[in-house]
């Protein structure tokens, strides 16, 4: 990925508008340029202002994940891993140190930026499925497409696909309370892929579902990361979840270390 001229960095675009700072990847997404790992963090510090205190959520994180890995992130309430996976999906930048998705600066760039990176290149599932109410399956699914950059009849056949490959392409036309959790959470996984992004990251994607329906769901994430050449950052409570991932990271007093390596290489 070049940075676009006009800028130092070429990614600040808090003071322009101008096209879009992340140019779509003209090549394959899931594969940085040149072995460029697809998360590469620098002494990532974050606090946060509560009333008069200021909490460290991250503390000097340094962390590589290389393009197409399956982590798993564990640790205790109040570790750092939600505000960890909030830094790697542009939602939110440190304090300090730098966070680059490959070669671009998520730390330096302006919401503009963060906003396209999001869109085009990360997808998020959460455990709460954050679906909307008021819409049905297909709609929700839609809603990924929010830049309005795809024609309309493009984003329902995508989304209609995207249903069906979660196995819910009889469902498309129901709102999510119509739906069990499990297949609330289908829907989510879906809105989260139709755009086809190079990054999944999951905030605790199971833990509101039962251990049958967490299976499933742990099936259609694993699937999906083999079979698109994802990289996968779960975020987890459950060790049976983390087992199988390539590798596994705790994250406490908001620092990360390495737990030995379980899981099973991409087959
Ligand atoms: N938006 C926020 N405002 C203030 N404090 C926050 C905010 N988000 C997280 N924190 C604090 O940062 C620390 C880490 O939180 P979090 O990243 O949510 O941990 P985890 O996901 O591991 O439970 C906690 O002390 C939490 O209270
Ligand atoms: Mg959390």
């Amino acid at each position: 990925m070049t940075a676009v001229p006009g800028g130092a960095t070429g990614l600040d675009d808090r003071s322009r508008a101008s096209s879009s700072p992340f140019p779509s990847p003209t090549t394959d997404p899931t594969t940085a340029p040149g072995g460029t790992p697809m998360y590469t963090l620098t002494d990532v510090t974050k606090t946060y202002r509560q009333g008069t205190r200021t909490v460290t959520a991250l503390s000097g994180v340094d962390l590589e994940i290389p393009a197409g890995q399956m982590v798993a992130i564990q640790g205790p309430t109040g570790g750092g891993k939600s505000t960890l996976l909030q830094m790697l999906g542009a939602l939110d930048r440190p304090t300090s140190g730098t966070v680059r998705l490959g070669d671009d600066d998520l730390s330096a760039a302006g919401d503009r930026a963060l906003t396209a990176a999001r869109a085009r290149r990360i997808g998020f599932v959460f455990q709460g499925f954050n679906l909307i109410p008021t819409l049905t399956a297909a709609e929700n699914v839609e809603t990924a497409f929010a830049d309005g950059s795809v024609p309309r009849d493009e984003r329902r056949r995508r989304s209609a696909e995207a249903l069906a490959s979660v196995g819910l392409g009889d469902r498309a036309d129901h709102r999510p309370a119509e739906l069990s959790g499990g297949q609330q959470q289908r829907v989510a996984v879906a809105r989260a892929l139709v755009t086809e992004p190079a990054v999944l990251l999951a905030d605790e994607p199971t833990g509101a579902l039962d251990e049958a329906t967490r299976d499933e769901i742990m099936d259609l994430l694993e699937a999906a990361w083999r079979e698109r050449g994802l990289t996968l950052v779960i975020v987890t409570h459950d060790s049976s979840v983390a087992r199988r991932a390539e590798r596994r990271l705790h994250l406490e007093d908001g620092q990360v270390r390495e737990v030995e390596a379980a899981g099973q290489p991409r087959g």
